[in-house]
């Protein structure tokens, strides 16, 4: 009865203090910057009034310019089987990121040291962040892609202007990419109670789904006496669907463990996500809310079936990606990661792997709402080298912080399916290096027992005989399918995972002649063969991962590398200049699909019908000589045409791996005109058809909006493709006209990309050449609704204009 009454007591002033605010979140958006060291700017007298204004999230080298010198590596690189060394430029994107950057902000605060925390909260920053606030060091933070916090209640002054100043500091020969430099996440100055949930506090999983129930298990972490945490889990739709009161203690933890009925589970298909408030009272008095979002769903990984999500085996249809955006460098942009998903999700994407470092917070977030399983990275190096100055500098000190810190500020997205501890690592040779894959995995299991640890392994040979491979939850091999499987045998597991595959080069829209497959070929243009036979040493076309996919159940997936093409690493010219992004996507830097996308989508989308030729049919010269046409489809024969003459019917079998997954007419003789392609189904019944046809001259621009409509909210973009079609409105594969940009209205010109790897042309001037035809030009919203006027000129062209509008 006494029980009873207490609980109606604190309920009703539970329900009561609900209303008031309990704390207060401040995106830190507005910065000065200055890209160099200075003396004194930590200080609170410094005069920053000549810094250049930015916002928050930034990258302060995206702007260029291109420069051939800028960390020009004379390197041998040992991964890519390399004897001897070269000059490697553009490796790391040839954008000046070497250097010092310092930011500085002002903060207001109205009340501190009565009983108030204020934390200072890092998303990431590149790199090695040293951290001020009144001129005094707070902190510091080396590794670029961690997420980081300070406590600075103590530094903070009410009722003043208090600075705050961050030094940034990237090297030379410190990545095999483009790092990006600044502070490219977001900062948030969180002002709570000093009775209050810990930072980073909550742990949710669901130990338990079964019987039209689940346990949903929450551990929290808080800070004062007596406290009591009330719990109330929404649906999708903000229904009430459980609620609990919980006072028990354990040291600083507190536990609950609430039913919930009938529960909608979280798959890729309908990903369903639940919201917990958390409130922390005290005397009944409310201090503290959060709400955190979850997903019921079950993962498991075993010897029999090798990976189950919620039940069904299932294999990870995956790519990798970068952290840059292409165009808009390393500065996190919320529309530009879902322009991404979306385009993913078509191609019939399942899982995603931050490559190879620490995703960003609004990556995860997407993924948790879109349906995408992750594969969350921590690191590419830990105490041996792969770079002069990479992570092998931090290791000792900052690993176990590194990993910790991932864990607890992501742990709760059940888009996260798999840690990975480490990719290609150069400790997999060596007894220490098994130690230390041991200690880290550890590591991962004491923070967060529900999901398996991984390694993408190169030296697969070495941590068969070592044991490195044997003690990882989930061996990842990276390439190398000669080995999967004696790896299959040898390791316990049971399973192997293609922690990254293909590895395929292509530039969209080229086509060299004659097509042969084979690996490092090299142009004189720079470009790689969009007839997707051309690989590396150490990779292969994407058909040599497919029968190990397809055919042994015990392999439980891939991850592609890469979704889209990156900035730096631009094999096979990683000594030609200019040459500064990768070639390895399925989709180029600008986010424009190349053929590729369509030999992965006839496979991994399974919904939709996939029918898609190559290569164009412009090859003026080429008249009477062979010109093979492959088509990328679904359906399992068709016959191709061309001006109505029929070259035959070609069937997918299995006399090679190739002739498996494409159709291919090799004979095809080209003469102007049209190609067309009718598919049929199973029982030979014409089911689809698709033609190309020779175009014309260029005549005029057709802009098409990934979305029209965007949010007024200064940051939201539309991703306009510009494509040069002839009077027809058919496209021409080979324009390379140069188009001017000018926006007007409520929005304004962002960035332009045309997935041209060999170009240096800067993405922040409103110019810039078609590559084969085609580019991409971003337009961000303003913070004011209403239209958005696109307008696009180009020499001999027809101009174009595109009316988009943004709402509140
Ligand atoms: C892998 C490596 C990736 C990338 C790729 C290129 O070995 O893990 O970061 O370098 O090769 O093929």
């Amino acid at each position: 009865m006494k029980i009873y009454l207490l609980s109606i007591v604190l309920l009703s002033a539970l329900c009561f203090q609900a209303q008031s605010q309990t704390r207060e979140i401040q995106a830190l958006k507005d910065w000065r910057f200055y890209n160099g060291d200075a003396e004194l700017a930590s200080q609170s007298g410094f005069d920053d009034s000549s810094w250049e204004k930015v916002t928050v999230p930034h990258d302060w080298a995206i702007k260029g310019p291109f420069d051939k010198d800028i960390d020009k590596q004379v390197v041998r690189i040992e991964q890519n089987n390399e004897t001897v060394a070269t000059e490697k430029t553009g490796r790391t994107g040839a954008l000046p990121f070497i250097g010092v950057g310092w930011y500085r902000t002002n903060v207001s605060v109205a009340e501190v040291n009565s009983g108030k925390q204020i934390i200072l909260a890092f998303d990431g920053a590149m790199s090695n962040a040293e951290v001020f606030v009144n001129g005094k060091k707070v902190g510091n933070r080396p590794y670029g892609y961690s997420y980081f916090y300070f406590d600075i209640t103590d530094e903070l002054q009410a009722g003043k202007e208090n600075v705050i100043a961050v030094r940034l500091e990237n090297q030379a020969f410190s990545s095999r990419w483009y790092p990006g430099a600044g502070i490219y996440r977001k900062v948030n100055l969180i002002i709570k109670d000093a009775v209050s949930f810990k930072h980073w506090g909550h742990y949710i999983t669901t130990p338990y789904i079964g019987n039209g129930l689940a346990k949903i298990n929450i551990k929290s972490q808080v800070q004062g006496d007596n406290v009591v945490i009330k719990t109330t889990l929404r649906d999708a739709n903000g229904k009430v669907v459980a609620e609990n009161m919980v006072s028990q203690r354990f040291g600083d933890e507190i536990e609950q463990n609430i039913s919930l009925d009938n529960p909608e589970i979280w798959g890729t298909d309908s990903p369903y996500l639940y919201t917990a408030t958390l409130e922390l009272h005290q005397g009944g008095v409310l201090k503290d809310t959060e709400e955190i979002r979850f997903g019921v769903r079950d993962i498991k990984y075993s010897r029999e079936n090798g990976f189950e999500l919620n039940g069904e085996v299932v294999k990870f249809k995956g790519v990798c990606l970068h952290h840059d955006l292409g165009p808009l460098g390393i500065a996190i942009n919320r529309a530009a990661l879902k322009r991404q998903l979306t385009i993913l999700k078509d191609l019939g994407v399942n899982a995603i792997r931050s490559s190879h470092n620490m995703p960003s917070i609004e990556q995860l977030e997407l993924c948790d709402e879109m349906g995408f399983m992750f594969l969350a990275e921590s690191f590419d190096e830990w105490k041996k080298p792969k770079v002069k100055n990479g992570y092998n500098l931090y290791f000792d000190e900052w690993a176990e912080k590194d990993i910790v810190d991932l864990v607890h500020a992501t742990r709760n997205h059940p888009s996260i399916v798999m840690w990975s501890a480490g990719n290609e690592v150069p400790d997999q040779h060596g007894s220490a290096g098994v130690k230390r894959a041991k200690w880290i995995q550890d590591i991962f299991h004491r923070e967060d027992p529900t999901r398996p640890v991984t390694v993408g392994m190169d030296q697969v040979q070495n941590a068969m005989a070592n044991g490195f491979g044997a003690i990882l939850d989930v061996p990842g091999l990276n390439y190398r399918l000669p080995l999967y499987e004696e790896a299959y045998e040898l390791f316990p597991q049971g399973f192997i995972l293609g922690s990254e595959t293909a590895s395929t080069v292509s530039s969209r829209g080229v086509y060299k002649f004659p097509v042969e497959k084979g690996p490092n070929k090299t142009y004189d243009d720079y470009q790689s063969s969009s007839y997707d036979l051309e690989y590396c040493s150490w990779s292969n076309i994407p058909e040599d991962d497919f029968v190990w996919q397809d055919d042994k159940p015990w392999v439980i997936g891939e991850f592609v590398w890469t979704g889209f093409d990156y900035l730096g690493e631009p094999t096979p010219y990683d000594d030609y200049w200019p040459s500064r992004s990768s070639y390895f996507g399925i989709l180029d830097l600008a986010g424009i699909p190349k053929d590729r996308y369509y030999l992965y989508r006839s496979r991994w989308n399974t919904e939709d019908e996939t029918l898609h030729m190559l290569p164009h049919w412009n090859w003026e010269g080429r008249e009477g000589e062979k010109t093979p046409v492959f088509v990328y489809t679904n359906y399992s024969s068709a016959e191709l045409f061309v001006n109505g003459k029929s070259q035959g019917i070609q069937k997918k079998d299995s006399t090679s791996n190739l002739h498996r997954y494409r159709l291919m007419w090799m004979d095809v003789v080209y003469e102007p005109g049209e190609i067309r392609v009718v598919a049929f189904d199973d029982s030979g019944n014409e089911v689809a058809e698709k033609s190309i046809k020779t175009a014309g001259k260029p005549h005029r621009i057709l802009l098409e909006a990934d979305r029209e409509t965007i949010s007024a909210d200064g940051e939201d973009l539309s991703f306009v493709t510009a494509t040069i079609v002839d009077k027809d409105g058919i496209p021409v594969p080979h324009a390379m006209n140069r188009l001017d940009f000018e926006v007007t209205g409520n929005g304004s010109f962002k960035a332009v990309c045309n997935g041209d790897a060999t170009s240096l042309e800067m993405f922040h001037l409103p110019t810039m050449k078609v590559f084969n035809g085609k580019l991409v030009v971003i337009v961000q919203a303003s913070e004011k609704a209403g239209d958005i006027k696109l307008k696009v000129k180009g020499k001999g062209l027809k101009a174009s204009e595109l009316k988009l509008s943004s709402q509140n």
